[in-house]
């Protein structure tokens, strides 16, 4: 099992702020039987450059690879790359997620425009033809904007991933994530874990909802999707 969006890695943006928090944090991944976590750290333009960016996700990274190596779960260097128009100008490779051609890529948190939409689908024809970007948790710009806009924003070439604790029980987001899924319109799960208290990894949520609502192999198959994603392969429908 992959959790395909965390902040595990220590002390580099607001996630784990140690070793010690990324261990109990690995420990509580593994208690769910995720054996892949995706690193995805939150990187901003407007903060830093890329080359800066990578060189701290990989210090972070050596420090816990062996901790993450003896428990038997392996981490893949991706990013949660905040939109910019201005990454049009950047060096994107180091943004992608291990060797892939997959970036994720997270919306400002407001109420989305037909403006936006239409410079974001532009963005997005640009890089085509280096980056497939991952929309990450889609269900979470329904707090700022209305659910037609975030449907137009994932009218183009992308995946979408969805954030496990959503799917809690009476979640305000929960009908929006099960009609995706129905639809084939949502491809990850992650569990943007950020600590061991308050944003805790909890891929057992998603699970529960998903088996019970639609299928346990609802689930397995947003799974399965990670595995192609990170095999740098094309996910179907
Ligand atoms: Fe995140």
């Amino acid at each position: 099992m992959t959790d395909f969006h965390s902040h595990i890695l220590p002390g580099i943006d607001d996630g784990s702020k140690d070793v010690q928090m990324s261990e109990q944090m690995l420990k509580l991944e593994a208690e769910s039987g995720i054996t892949t976590i995706v690193a995805t750290p939150h990187f901003y333009l407007s903060e830093q450059g890329v080359e800066k960016f990578a060189a701290k996700r990989e210090a972070a990274f050596e420090k816990l690879k062996p901790v993450a190596e003896r428990m038997g779960i392996e981490i893949v260097k991706g990013a949660e790359v905040y939109y910019s128009p201005s990454l049009i100008d950047e060096d994107l490779s180091k943004l992608r997620i291990g060797d892939t051609r997959y970036m994720m890529i997270e919306l400002p948190y407001t109420k989305l425009s037909d403006s936006f939409i239409r410079e974001f689908h532009s963005f997005i024809g640009n890089i085509s033809s280096e980056v497939t970007p991952i929309l990450a948790h889609a269900e979470r710009y329904l707090r700022f904007t209305d659910a037609n806009s975030v449907y137009e924003i994932m009218n183009c070439d992308m995946l979408v991933q969805l954030n496990s604790g959503s799917f809690k029980p009476f979640s305000s987001e929960l009908k929006f994530m099960l009609d995706l899924l129905k639809h084939n319109m949502a491809h990850l799960l992650g569990t943007d874990c950020h600590n061991t208290t308050t944003r805790s990894p909890n891929m057992d949520i998603a699970k529960k909802m998903i088996g019970k609502k639609i299928s346990p192999r609802c689930f397995d198959k947003l799974m399965y999707n990670a595995d192609l994603v990170l095999s740098d392969e094309v996910v179907g429908e």
